[in-house]
């Protein structure tokens, strides 16, 4: 969970978004790079006195500064589309749990078990207890089991909202009229807070989600005592 002292990402909590931080890290040591490169060539074309007064092209540096830069954006595309597919690439998940935004509020379906429906609305700050997190807590959490491939199926009632869960790497639009699914797996178990981020109107910074991540078995043991 993101606290005031949290400056870089989150640590990951599935494998997907252990990769998407590893990428992150790959594209800024380029930008780290090159920014070191370019910033040491303007300060030595400021700072010394070499002039060539008969220069007019020069076809071999031209060709090596933009064969260069070519290679350089096809070491980042390649492993950001890599990781694109490998995101949407689904096989045999556990469980489907499908997610519905509302003003201003999630509602959650457990179709796979007697279709368990519950809402989920954020307690409201006059109501927080000190063991809640203001402004991030609900009163239904969405119970999943960690080493578990889950599918979520999102979709909104009213306007366009956002899943997002930034420990997992999953952001997706709950559009209405659409269906949209991802995937993810939790490694380890423990609170992951979310928030929409759509903006979806007044009360758009209300809607949070919170995942709580624990061991398939009592997974079982929860559904059994809800159906
Ligand atoms: Cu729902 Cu912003």
């Amino acid at each position: 969970m993101a606290t005031w002292a949290t400056a870089l990402t989150l640590d990951s909590s599935s494998p997907l978004m252990e990769q998407l931080i590893f990428f992150h890290d790959h594209a800024l040591s380029i930008l780290l790079i090159i920014t070191i490169l370019v910033g040491y060539l303007l300060t030595e074309l400021l700072f010394n006195k070499q002039i060539n007064r008969f220069l007019l092209e020069g076809q071999l540096i031209e060709l090596i500064w933009t064969i260069l830069p070519a290679l350089t954006l096809i070491f980042i595309a390649l492993p950001s589309l890599q990781l694109l597919y490998l995101i949407d690439e689904m096989k045999n998940p556990l469980i489907s749990i499908k997610s519905i935004g509302h003003q201003w509020y999630w509602s959650y379906e457990y179709s796979d078990f007697k279709n368990l429906e519950f809402n989920s609305y954020m307690i409201p700050p006059q109501e927080s207890q000190s063991y809640h997190f203001r402004l991030l807590d609900v009163d239904n959490r969405t119970i999943v089991p960690f080493n578990s491939q889950i599918r979520l199926l999102v979709t909104a009632a009213d306007v366009i909202h956002s899943w997002t869960v930034p420990a997992l790497g999953v952001k997706i639009d709950a559009t209405p009229g659409r269906l949209n699914q991802i995937k993810f797996l939790l490694n380890r178990p423990g609170l992951f807070f979310g928030q929409c981020s759509e903006i979806c109107g007044t009360n758009h910074s209300f809607m949070p989600i919170v995942l709580e991540s624990i061991s398939p078995s009592n997974f079982i043991k929860w559904i059994k005592s809800q159906v």
